[in-house]
């Protein structure tokens, strides 16, 4: 168990900016920058936002690339590095989730080229310095300082066109990264802070926008949004464990929907690592008002209408075998650790959306 008074801080750089309707500031960001050439890039369903961006930006807009897609395909990541390197392009401005963010973090690589984040989801990566490819269908991931955007504007406002049961999985995402940061060897009582503060945020804004992201919800969506910063600001410093591989195994060996993955694996790998755990278990369930925090981000889940089993996500069951095993092949650090037949057991009540069950 990790000591709470001893630890290695290390700030990361970058601007924030924050609040409804702070995307009016991109042009004084983009200037802030230094940048006269920026690149937008989007997902296909967010081609018209991105278009109004390149607008806003007029001449200091070299384009628009609108074919961002989940994991980063490498063929996706190539395209838009030939663009913006033929473009001149001096600075990327990515507006979209995870997968946009992604994006940009593969061109920035490479590159070296500035990021300007404006996040739509809650996944977080605009926080942190992580990157990932998808080539041959394997992802591979790293973490690296060029990466890490420079500035990041988050306008809640932008996130009224997501869909309902988007914003309540990216928000459990956003909740998974706070909960591990919590238990993390190298976390330090900063980021316990930012986690505890962010799993409160956003857990307290998804009732709400389960109902709805529109128009009346924009304490919800700021709330939300608020939340991921933090939560994102966790996952970028401390070390992620069993939750967030096992996610990893299940998205990238059998195509599973990031967010929704994610919220349905929780509740289980807290309570794998509950009894390992105790101080961390008790932040998470103080931050959900809540005796158990598996128990409660269950219940939370049931609430909002997300999803609660694996095979509603596409999960074929004999592939949980083989998931058991990749999880205890690499080792990583873990508050308990993992035992395969625990593991694989804990998989089958994830596939079938049962209740978790602490110490089994
Ligand atoms: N590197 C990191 O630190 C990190 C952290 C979290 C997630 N990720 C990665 O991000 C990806 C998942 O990101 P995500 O969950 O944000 O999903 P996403 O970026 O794939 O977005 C999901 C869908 O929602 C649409 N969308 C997003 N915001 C919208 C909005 N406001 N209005 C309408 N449509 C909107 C997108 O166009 C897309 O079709 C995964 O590849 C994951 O590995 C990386």
């Amino acid at each position: 168990m990790r000591d709470e008074l001893a630890f290695t801080w290390e700030g990361r750089p970058g601007r924030v900016v924050f609040g409804a309707g702070s995307l009016q500031h991109l042009e004084r960001e983009v200037q802030a920058l230094g940048a006269r050439r920026a690149l937008v890039l989007c997902g296909p369903r967010q081609r018209t936002a991105a278009a109004a961006i390149a607008a806003r930006l007029g001449s200091r807009a070299v384009g628009v690339f609108d074919r961002a897609a989940m994991h980063v395909p490498i063929e996706v990541a190539r395209q838009a590095r030939a663009l913006a390197a033929q473009s001149g392009a001096d600075c990327a401005v990515a507006l979209g989730g995870g997968s946009t963010i992604g994006l940009g973090k593969a061109i920035a690589l490479e590159s070296g080229l500035p990021i300007l984040a404006i996040p739509t989801t809650c996944a977080g990566s605009e926080m942190t310095p992580i990157h990932g490819i998808t080539e041959a269908g394997r992802k591979t991931t790293g973490r690296d300082a060029r990466v890490l955007p420079r500035c990041v504007i988050y306008d809640p406002d932008l996130l009224e066109s997501l869909p309902a049961p988007l914003a309540v999985t990216s928000g459990m995402n956003a909740i998974a990264h706070a909960a591990e940061g919590l238990y993390a060897e190298d976390g330090n009582p900063v980021l316990d802070l930012m986690a505890e503060e962010g799993i409160r945020a956003v857990a307290a804004a998804l009732p709400q926008l389960a109902r709805g992201t529109g128009p009346g919800q924009a304490g919800a969506r700021a709330g939300a949004l608020y939340g991921a910063w933090l939560c994102g600001t966790v996952l970028g410093s401390a070390a992620m464990g069993l939750h967030h591989k096992l996610c990893h195994t299940l998205g990238g060996s059998f195509d599973l929907p990031h967010a929704g993955t994610h919220t349905v694996m929780l509740p289980h790998t807290l309570a794998y690592n509950a009894s390992h755990a105790p101080r961390a278990m008790a932040r998470i369930a103080r931050a959900l008002g809540a005796p158990a925090a598996p128990q409660a981000l269950f219940e939370l889940q049931r609430a909002t209408g997300a999803p609660t089993a694996l095979r509603d996500l596409g999960m074929p069951e004999p592939g949980l075998d083989r998931v058991a095993e990749l999880a205890v092949q690499a080792p990583y650090p873990n508050p308990r650790p993992l035992d395969r037949a625990a593991l694989r057991a804990l998989l089958q009540r994830a596939y079938e959306g049962a209740p978790p069950q602490p110490d089994a």
